[in-house]
C-alpha cells in the first residue's frame, strides 16, 4: 500500500514537470507568435496541421489528455487531503504551498472551459479552425481576457513553483541553500513567462 502511494505520487510529480511542463512551453511559444501579427500565429497553427491526423490525435491523447487527467484527478485527491505540515516551513514556502493549491483549483475550472470551448466545441464539433482572427474576436470580451490571463498566470506559477517542490520531492535539492537558489530561479522563470503572456495577450487588444 505504502509503495503504491509512493509510486503514484512520483508519477504525478514527473507527469506535472516533464509532460505538462512541455505542453505549457509549447503553448506559450506558439501563442507568442501573435506578437508578430496574424500571419505569424496562423502560420504556426497551420504548421501543426501538417502533422498527419492520426499522429496528431495520438499526441493529443497520450501527450496531453491522459497525463493531464491523471495529474488533475490525483492532484485534486492530494489537495483534498488535510496537509497542514506547511506551517512548519518559512513564510514564503508556506504562501507558495497555499498558492500551489489555489492555482490547482483554478486550473481545474479554467482548463475544462478552455479545452471544452476551443478544442472540443469550436475545433472538434463545429469544425472551425483556430486562428488569430477567431481569438481576436474571442478576446473582445474583457471578462474573457481577464479570466484567460489569470488562467495562464495560474498555470505558470503552478508549474514554476512545481519545479522547486519537484527538486525537493526527488532529493535533487537537499539543503535550504540549494532549495532557495532553485526557488529564486524558478520564480524568475515565472516572471519571464508571465511577461511573455501579457505581451501576446496584449497584442490582441491593440
Ligand atoms: C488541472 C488541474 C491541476 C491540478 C488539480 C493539479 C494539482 C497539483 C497538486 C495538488 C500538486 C502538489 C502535489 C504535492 O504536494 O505533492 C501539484 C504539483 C505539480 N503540478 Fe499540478 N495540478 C494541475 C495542473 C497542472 C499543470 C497544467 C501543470 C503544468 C503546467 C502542473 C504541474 C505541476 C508540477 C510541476 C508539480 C510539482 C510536482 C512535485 O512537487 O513533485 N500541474 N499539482
Amino acid at each position: 500500500m505504502f509503495h503504491t502511494t509512493f509510486y503514484i505520487r512520483r508519477l504525478h510529480s514527473i507527469c506535472g514537470l516533464a509532460v505538462l511542463g512541455m505542453v505549457l512551453f509549447e503553448h506559450i511559444f506558439t501563442n507568442s507568435m501573435a506578437i508578430f501579427g496574424p500571419a505569424a500565429l496562423n502560420g504556426a497553427l497551420e504548421m501543426m496541421e501538417l502533422i498527419p491526423k492520426p499522429i496528431f490525435l495520438g499526441l493529443e491523447l497520450g501527450g496531453i489528455a491522459i497525463p493531464l487527467l491523471f495529474h488533475a484527478i490525483y492532484g485534486v485527491y492530494i489537495a483534498l487531503q488535510a496537509n497542514n505540515n506547511a506551517s512548519n516551513y518559512g513564510y514564503c514556502r508556506n504562501r507558495n504551498f497555499t498558492l500551489q493549491r489555489w492555482t490547482a483549483w483554478y486550473l481545474v475550472i479554467f482548463l475544462i472551459w478552455h479545452v471544452g470551448y476551443l478544442r472540443l466545441y469550436t475545433k472538434g464539433i463545429t469544425g472551425t479552425p483556430i486562428s488569430y482572427e477567431l481569438l481576436q474576436n474571442y478576446f473582445q470580451n474583457p471578462v474573457v481576457v481577464v479570466l484567460y490571463v489569470l488562467g495562464m498566470f495560474a498555470a505558470i506559477f503552478h508549474f514554476c513553483n512545481g519545479i522547486t517542490t519537484f527538486c525537493m520531492t526527488w532529493g535533487i535539492t537537499k539543503g535550504p541553500r540549494s532549495q532557495n537558489v532553485v526557488s529564486v530561479l524558478s520564480m524568475g522563470l515565472c516572471a519571464i513567462l508571465c511577461l511573455i503572456t501579457l505581451t501576446f495577450m496584449g497584442s490582441y487588444l491593440i
